[in-house]
């Protein structure tokens, strides 16, 4: 177990891999260019076993460990950026206007490469390590699910999953984690109301789907408020809505569309349930009809308990027991890196990224002071799950 002095040798050729992903940003599953460079990088260190073109453009690599037989285990990084034109003014911004990586899933790959180069060379550890390369966390389809549909759990007899994401607003050098749900669920929602329309001042003749979608949004609201149990969280937000074209013309259809937010898979099925049945019983009480169209997309985070215990344990080595914040508040936000969660026991972990400009923000700049805390983590990851 090494504190982040070990690792600070690999700051300054993490920071230009970084850099470099960060000046060539690519979207989604089209990361050539990305690819290319990690599959090349991780080749230089003497990693012989590199599978490319997984979900397209995703890589596994692995690296055994010294110490005889044992599990193998997944480190997973994200690859894409975001469709946003770059404000950050750093001298390495992106090189392609409405590219940037503002999510830092650059240095997110940079980490997991200078954790591969230390592991490659020291090897102090029992079994093998996955190093899993992921494209298309940011879209759908899903990178994360994409990669498992193509067997990599199975292929490479991954046994548990590990994954990590900065986070603005906490002090590099610091973690967070917590057991169980650390991230919600993200589900999608379209809604049409369909009615009968009309003169506007024969309201009488219409069917009036504007007022029933009305009700609609409110009967949600209090789906969440008298159907669900207040000390657990779901968020249901209509964010959309639209219906009609003239003063003086009642329409037949309103058109509706929302989200579904829940650190609950329970509730993410209640929510679907009961987000049509609600709808229906309004609108056919008026006279009127709805037709649901609902999209479930990523599941919950669930960070498994004993690998929970070992991601805390790993970064309290690194950065002493008050660094790391294990009870950490979850949060709303939703990742892909789920999927990977419901195949296999694993824990994501949320790294210090400084007074930065929030995720997906124009400003926004992965800080390169978090690289050797976030390869320090992985390497003492390894060392701890598979201790020779
Ligand atoms: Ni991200």
């Amino acid at each position: 177990m090494r504190s982040v002095e070990a690792f600070r040798d690999l700051q300054s050729e993490a920071t230009e891999w970084r850099r470099y992903l960060h000046r060539n940003p690519e979207l989604d599953s089209r990361l050539q260019n990305t690819a290319r460079f990690v599959a090349e990088t991780l080749a230089s260190f003497g990693i012989n076993h590199i599978e490319t073109g997984i979900a397209e453009t995703g890589i596994v690599a692995l690296i055994h460990g010294e110490g005889g037989d044992g599990p193998t285990i997944g480190l997973r990084a994200d690859m894409d950026a975001l469709p946003i034109l770059e404000a950050s003014n750093k001298p390495w911004s992106s090189e392609t206007p409405g590219k940037m990586h503002g999510c830092g899933h650059d240095g997110h790959t940079a980490m997991l490469l200078g954790a591969a180069k230390y592991l490659a060379n020291s090897r102090k550890f029992k079994g093998c390590v996955a190093l899993i390369f992921q494209p298309a966390e940011e879209v759908l389809p899903s990178g994360a699910l994409r990669m498992i549909q193509e067997g990599v759990m199975d292929r490479f007899g991954i046994s548990q999953v590990f994954s990590m994401h900065n986070t603005p607003g906490m002090e590099v050098g610091k973690f967070g984690i917590c057991h169980g749900a650390i991230l919600a669920s993200l589900d999608e929602f379209d809604l049409v109301v369909t009615g009968k329309g009309g003169h506007a001042a024969k309201p009488h003749e219409t069917v009036d789907p504007i007022v029933i979608a009305a009700q609609i949004i409110l009967g949600l609201q209090t789906l969440v408020s008298r159907g669900t149990d207040p000390l657990e969280g779901l968020v249901i937000s209509v964010t959309k809505l639209s219906a009609g074209t003239a003063y003086n013309i009642v329409p037949g259809q309103a058109e509706l569309a929302g989200t579904v937010r829940t650190f609950s898979s329970g509730l993410r099925d209640f929510a679907e349930r009961q987000i049509l049945a609600s709808a229906q019983g309004i609108a056919r009480g008026f006279g009127a009809d709805v037709e649901l169209t609902y999209r479930r997309d990523c599941p919950v985070t669930l960070n498994h308990i004993h690998e929970t215990d070992l991601a805390i344990k790993a970064a309290r080595n690194l950065v002493g027991a008050s660094s790391v914040d294990d009870k950490m508040r979850p949060r709303m936000g939703s990742e892909d890196f789920a999927y990977m969660l419901e195949e296999r026991p694993g824990a994501l972990i949320f790294i210090g990224n400084g007074s930065s400009a929030a995720l997906h923000n124009p400003a926004y700049d992965f800080n390169d002071e978090a690289l050797p805390y976030g390869i320090g983590y992985w390497v003492n990851l390894v060392e701890t799950a598979l201790a020779a």
